[in-house]
């Protein structure tokens, strides 16, 4: 999608290198970072200069690349690898490119795995453009079938960064937003801010309005009454690890999102490319919810009056927090998911049957 008008993908690898736009300074600078070593790569997860489910499993399966061009080692290919899958532990993305990495480059000799690294890399992102794509088609009709009832603006909520900075190109959650918009439907996008990283007020909000997409920042909270007033059409999110069972895991707040939603008799979608599903584990009390710096909390950043980013303490050192940054939405609450293979309900039988 674009920046100034010019189109970017999130990530791509030239000159044995990796590029990246740092996440950690949009929306105040554009900056596009170099990723040179597997340590690079994992410090750019951990750091959030990349992130976003599809995206952080990208720079991993890159970040194997720049492993093996370090260093040509079985071992220390083995080690980077686990590092990679460990540097955030929620999105599966994440394992699942490192785990297809290793299967594609198994029994591969030391004088062509480069290569191959190299393709399965750049294939893993093709690929993730491509489901988006087709996820922003699906939920196009969703959108479609809205403004045909209501003959007016339709105003969607998202929440976090489900945009095509979380993922390769498109979006999951803001695919079929592009598509409508394109299509010339009027779209009004409710965003919340997303505490306490603002991804929505940094990211999704820039995102739209690069693309010229009516939208409007709102505090995590305001969601509830906004839904209560009618002001929401439909609610629309991404995930980071979906389980068979159709549980959604997902930037912490989409839980009370979904309740509202749910109150309201506002549907509720989740936008997943099939590499977001964790086919194995069966209970979401088992996902590991990423705990992160208590100084996400106590802190935040802006712009000062010369136009640099600083960083203030919002309350003392001493203030004890918790900062739990995923939440699993029950699939009950969840209307539908739209994959790139299509629309099903939320549950075991549905998802099969398109992923068989
Ligand atoms: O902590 P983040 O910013 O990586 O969380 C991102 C989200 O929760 C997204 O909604 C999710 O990764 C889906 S991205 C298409």
């Amino acid at each position: 999608m674009k920046i100034k008008g010019k189109d970017y993908k999130t990530i791509w690898f030239d000159n044995n290198t990796v590029k990246i736009i740092d996440q950690t300074k949009l929306p105040h600078k554009f900056i596009i970072k170099e990723l040179k070593t597997v340590e690079d790569t994992i410090n750019s997860i951990i750091n959030m200069e990349v992130r976003g489910a599809p995206l952080i499993g990208a720079t991993a399966a890159f970040g194997v690349v720049l492993a093996i061009i370090e260093k040509n080692e079985q071992s220390f290919i083995d080690k980077s690898c686990k590092d990679l899958i460990n540097a955030r532990p929620t999105a599966i993305n994440l394992k699942w490119a490192v785990d297809r990495m290793n299967s594609k480059l198994k029994g591969i000799n030391s004088d062509e795995i480069l290569s191959i690294a190299i393709k399965e890399a750049n294939e893993i992102c093709n690929e993730d453009i491509g489901f988006c794509k087709s996820i922003g088609l699906y939920g196009l009709k969703i959108i479609e079938e809205i403004f045909k009832k209501k003959k007016g603006t339709v105003n969607i909520l998202t929440h976090c960064n489900a945009g095509w900075l979380a993922t390769i190109d498109w979006g999951t959650a803001t695919s079929p937003i592009y598509h409508a918009h394109q299509k010339g439907i009027p779209i009004h996008v409710w965003v919340d801010e997303t505490r306490p990283r603002n991804q929505g007020a940094n990211l999704t909000s820039f995102e739209l309005n690069e693309e010229n997409i009516n939208n409007t920042i709102i505090t995590d909270n305001a969601g509830g009454i906004l839904m209560q007033r009618g002001e929401v059409d439909m609610c629309i999110v991404g995930t980071d690890r979906t389980l068979s069972n159709g549980d959604v895991c997902n930037k912490i707040g989409t839980y009370l999102k979904a309740l509202a939603a749910r109150d309201n008799n506002i549907p509720f979608y989740v936008a997943l490319p099939s590499p977001t599903i964790d086919w194995n584990l069966k209970n979401s009390s088992e996902i590991p919810i990423e705990e992160r710096n208590s100084d996400e909390l106590s802190t935040i950043e802006g712009l000062d009056k010369s136009g640099e980013i600083q960083k203030v303490q919002i309350y003392p050192d001493d203030s004890k927090s918790l900062n739990l940054a995923f939440d699993v939405t029950p699939a009950k609450y969840i209307t539908s998911l739209i994959t790139e293979k299509g629309i099903c309900d939320a549950s075991e039988d549905d998802l099969r049957k398109l992923f068989k």
